[in-house]
């Protein structure tokens, strides 16, 4: 990098600007290119712009994610890599612009791009295929759509306390959901992308065997329990949810006979009379005030021994690195809920009549927060 300053020309400029108010951004503009790692750049490599203006950029990746995924690209790759004509071709696309695309996501590790025009899958491209283990596809689908849309609008969310959904969309998300086939299951299948990701995470963590019923409130397409009912031969359970959700339900032939989907609103009530309730990304979906409200019910429809197991990632107190406190953004605009410190959710089972008995940290970014009726 210090080759692409003259050494005179350096000098100019430092006396040049010593004295006036460029001298800050001269400053700025040299730590930026002298201080980051750019001992591993080659020469046929732009310095970067600030760091700031990555971030503030860095939808441009997102967006262009989205577009793989939708496209289905990876799925064209499996057989080894292509040129950007063939998978035009395949994805029916403009061929010069997906290249550029290509291009763009390869520079950024996505795929990888080998010789002048010819596309590999990598291992972050591997999660963009559909239908394998890992597959990220259908939540990177609904992310670049919904999600991305309310995000548009995150400014009304931090000036009203609204979600900016309902004023994107005209309604709250989960009308929209039923209002719209498409939607609803992108939204539906990349939520089983998620849930299918964390339930090994959620059963190296938590013993559920001993626990003979238990319902799985807002339970979506029901991946979760299948696969706790799947190593847990003696229990029973039932998925409940809106009718869109149970509509696309997932139930495995290995499970189907011990489990019940059920269409339901959990601010009514819950099936009665279950050993444990199971809430997965469900109470980062509220406020305080429904998510009290949703836990009450479970209380009242428990056995006299039930549990509540909410699953769901615990914001850290201190200023640390965490997705929970990015994600919270994202409950902000689509559902006005929140994600919680364990403060947090003490006061918040506190409030809905339970104590806490143990938050257990998985090897997902989710926790399980168990708690008992007081
Ligand atoms: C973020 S998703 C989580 C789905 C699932 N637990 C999982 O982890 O994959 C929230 C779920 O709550 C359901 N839901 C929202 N409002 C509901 C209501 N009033 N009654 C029942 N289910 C509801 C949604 O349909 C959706 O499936």
């Amino acid at each position: 990098m210090v080759a692409r300053m003259a050494f005179w020309p350096l000098l100019r400029v430092l006396n040049g600007t010593r004295r006036t108010r460029s001298w800050a951004e001269l400053k700025l503009l040299l730590r930026d290119r002298l201080l980051p790692a750019t001992a591993t750049r080659s020469k046929d490599q732009n310095p970067p712009p600030p760091a700031l203006f990555q971030m503030a950029t860095s939808y441009w990746v997102s967006q262009a994610i989205y577009v793989a995924a939708k496209l289905g690209v990876a799925d064209f790759l499996v057989d080894g890599p292509q040129s950007s004509v063939a998978l035009a071709a395949a994805t029916r696309s403009e061929p010069s612009s997906l290249f550029r695309l290509l291009r763009a996501l390869s520079s950024v590790g996505v795929f990888s791009q080998q010789g002048k025009d010819c596309f590999a899958l990598t291992r972050s491209a591997e999660a963009l295929r559909s239908d394998v283990p890992g597959s990220l596809r259908d939540i990177l689908i609904t992310v670049g759509e919904i999600h991305y849309q309310a995000c548009g609008e995150l400014l009304h969310s931090v000036q009203t306390g609204k979600p900016a959904f309902t004023k994107v969309f005209g309604t709250n998300l989960f009308d929209y959901l039923q209002q719209n086939t498409d939607a609803s299951e992108a939204f539906n299948r990349g939520m089983t992308n998620l849930s299918s990701l964390l339930a090994h995470a959620a059963l190296l963590a938590y013993d559920f065997s001993g626990i003979p019923s238990i319902v799985d409130v807002g339970g979506g397409e029901g991946e979760l329990l299948r696969k706790i009912l799947e190593l847990n031969p003696e229990m029973t359970g039932v998925v409940l949810d809106l009718p869109d959700a149970v509509e696309s339900n997932n139930l495995a032939p290995t499970v189907a006979a011990r489990c019940s989907h059920v269409i339901g609103n959990f601010f009514d009530s819950v099936p009665e009379g279950a050993h444990a309730y199971l809430l997965c990304g469900v109470i980062h979906d509220w406020d305080d005030d429904p998510a009290i409200k949703i836990l009450s019910n479970c209380r009242k429809a428990m056995t006299g021994d039930g549990r509540v197991l909410i699953v769901d990632m615990i914001v850290p107190e201190t200023n640390s690195a965490s997705f929970s406190k990015l994600l919270d953004l994202n409950m902000m605009v689509m559902t006005g809920g929140r994600e919680r410190t364990k403060a947090e959710f003490h006061a918040l089972f506190s409030a809905a009549d339970y104590r806490v008995t143990r938050i257990i940290p998985t090897m997902a970014p989710q926790s399980i927060i168990e708690a008992v009726p007081k």
